[in-house]
């Protein structure tokens, strides 16, 4: 969770590592810290409970100046060791001030480390498993076989550590070169012209440079000036894989919104039109990183889907849509919650691992368990080279860009529409869809990002409407069928960014208790599938709302355009695009997220970080 820059090249670290920090702090804002080697024998470091900004002006307070010099590092911290306060933020240093380290992830055996490091007299200052790592390599550079040799002092530390970390260090006596390490955490590297960067992710150096370098598993990274060097634990030379990005710094960027959000909200359309294109050609579906032939989909009997939060969601929508178009019977599950209920998995099973940020710890293990029990692994990942793609067997990459609001919007919209994909290539190959029948889904997912644009192009009325909410206590959600997904994930982004309470509900299951909740005012929000596409369930629902009007909620409705039959049971009314009703939740979700991130803002909240929230959670 963190993110992480360091810094050696021709320019003034601390200015760098400062910009690399603003755009890595969406992994997280409980603290920041720097520390700039400012000569031989001489680190300066600050760091600061709170947003960056508050780093900032202690920086300003106590004089950049101090902190002259061309090599640094920089950290933003999600808390997992230790509450977010000024001495618990990185960098931390050993007992003799000559070593800084940063670090992301969790070092699972830290408390015997610390154990150690005390019963030898060692005094630690903070509540952190980062801090014995500090006093670890201080000692292995002062004495020991890996004596005065940086890089081989963080091999050692790390042989010794268990869990999941990016480490990035560096030494008094060693001002030219920074030394970073990787473990089932994020780390790159970008190559400039005279200048070379780690950080946890590109954002935090495309300004300067495309040119980046993906580290493997257990690889440590020694930067300097001229370059990089790559070894494995054992020291030995290790094999890399150089990447050329193409985001530019303005797709990390607000581009003129208030909130990163409401620019993802705005992005919808190009995300859902760049995750399909070029993913039907000759009248073939091409999942082009699926690693899985025809036949291996022919031998698939079930498929789950995996996934947390949002991702979830996706998955619920996909279930619909996979289960109508394979007959394949699809069990779509909390990341959390698989891998320890033991389930029925073999060669022939399916798990579609759901994520954005393709870091998300539960959604990891859950691949892992899965691929322990011989099942293949499908990702579904919004992030090139993240850990969960690089532990499956096949990946499909949404195309959505870098998300920056933590919660998730054109992520999620990307997701449902890979998550379609995977159904139309399994239906393709398993012969369950004729080619033309394939064919013609595509082409009403490929009319999708329109249908969006569309719906982006009415969102005012929904703004209003999300401020004349701002101060309800509550609002439910209700849907049949792929609504059911919408209503959840209306909910979920509502009590994120508004902190407000919001429950989603399948209608039908409101007469079996949520009934009772209803009260005069009580906002609803209903998804009401289409009246010709879904004419029975529609009925239902007008009832439903009709049983929920009675008893005095204020009911807010979304329904396709020129649905007439709903509108005297809607005291506001939110038209949607008519679309085939297993693509509905894409044009259904975007008002919610409009709503959501209103009310939010109407009740004064930060909509890109919403509070004890981080971007990915990657701790179980
Ligand atoms: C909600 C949200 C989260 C994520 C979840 C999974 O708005 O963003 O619920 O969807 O934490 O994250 P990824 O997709 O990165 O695995």
């Amino acid at each position: 969770m963190c993110g992480i820059v360091g810094y050696v090249g021709h320019r003034q670290a601390l200015d760098v590592v400062v910009d690399g920090l603003r755009r890595l702090e969406y992994r997280g804002y409980d603290s920041a810290g720097v520390a700039v080697l400012t000569g031989p024998g001489s680190l300066a470091v600050e760091r600061k409970a709170g947003r960056l900004a508050n780093l900032e002006n202690r920086l300003d307070e106590v004089g950049r100046g101090g902190f002259a010099g061309t090599a640094g590092m920089g950290h933003t911290r999600w808390a997992t060791h230790g509450p977010p306060v000024d001495r618990n933020a990185h960098p931390h240093r050993d007992a003799t001030q000559r070593v800084a380290v940063v670090h992301n992830g969790i070092i699972e055996n830290f408390a015997a480390l610390r154990a150690e490091l005390e019963a030898d007299g060692v005094e630690l200052t903070s509540d952190t498993d980062t801090e014995t790592v500090a006093h670890l390599v201080g000692r292995a550079y002062a004495e020991g076989p890996a004596k005065g040799d940086l890089p081989a002092c963080l091999r050692a530390v790390c042989q010794r550590l268990s869990g999941a970390f990016t480490l990035v260090v560096t030494h008094v006596d060693e001002p030219d070169t920074i030394v970073a390490a990787r473990r089932s955490s994020p780390l790159v590297v970008g190559v400039g012209e005279g200048e070379t960067f780690v950080a946890s992710d590109v954002a935090a150096f495309i300004e300067y440079t495309r040119d980046a370098v993906e580290l493997g598993q257990d690889q440590v990274v020694t930067i300097s000036r001229d370059g990089y060097h790559v070894t494995d634990l054992a020291g030995a030379q290790a094999p890399t894989r150089p990447f050329h990005v193409d985001w530019d710094l303005s797709a990390a960027e607000k581009g003129g919104h208030e909130y990163f959000m409401l620019k993802e909200i705005e992005e919808q359309p190009a995300a859902l039109a760049d995750t399909l294109r070029g993913h039907f050609v000759d009248g073939r579906i091409i999942l082009d990183e699926q690693r899985m032939t025809d036949q291996d989909l022919r031998d698939v009997d079930k498929v789950f889907v995996v996934a947390c939060g949002s991702a979830y969601h996706s998955g619920l929508v996909a279930k619909y849509a996979i289960e109508h178009w394979t007959r394949l019977p699809v069990e779509v599950e909390l990341a959390s919650e698989f891998r320890y209920r033991d389930p029925v998995l073999d060669r022939a099973t399916l798990v579609v691992a759901v994520s954005q940020s393709g870091e998300t710890a539960d959604t990891l293990e859950a691949v892992r368990h899965a691929r322990d029990q011989k099942a293949r692994v499908l990702a579904v990942c919004n992030t090139n080279g993240a850990q969960i793609p690089r532990e499956s067997d096949a990946v499909l990459y949404t195309h959505a860009g870098p998300e920056i609001g933590v919660a998730s919007t054109k992520a999620f919209l990307a997701q449902v529409a890979a998550n379609l994909m995977v159904g139309l290539a399994l239906a393709q190959a398993r012969g369950t869809k004729y080619p033309d029948e394939v064919a013609r889904e595509f082409r009403e997912l490929e009319a999708m990002p329109e249908a969006v644009a569309k719906v982006l192009g009415t969102v005012e009325r929904v703004r209003e409407l999300g401020r004349s909410l701002a101060d309800s206590k509550a609002v439910l959600f209700l849907g049949r069928h792929v609504g059911y997904p919408v209503a959840l994930e209306g909910a979920l982004k509502l009590k994120e960014l508004a902190y407000m309470h919001a429950e989603g509900f399948a209608a039908g299951e409101l007469k079996h208790g949520p009934i009772a909740l209803i009260e005069e005012g009580l906002p609803v929000v209903i998804v009401m599938p289409s009246p010709k596409g879904r004419a029975v369930l529609h009925a239902k629902m007008v009832s439903n709302i009709s049983e929920i009007q009675a008893r005095g909620a204020r009911t807010i409705v979304l329904a396709e355009e020129g649905d007439e039959t709903v509108a005297p049971f809607a005291d506001e009314l939110i038209e949607i695009p008519a679309v085939p009703t297993l693509l509905q939740p894409l044009v259904a979700t975007v008002p919610l997220q409009v709503l959501s991130a209103e009310i939010a803002r109407a009740r004064g909240y930060d909509v890109d970080k919403p509070r004890n929230l981080a971007k990915s959670v990657t701790v179980e």
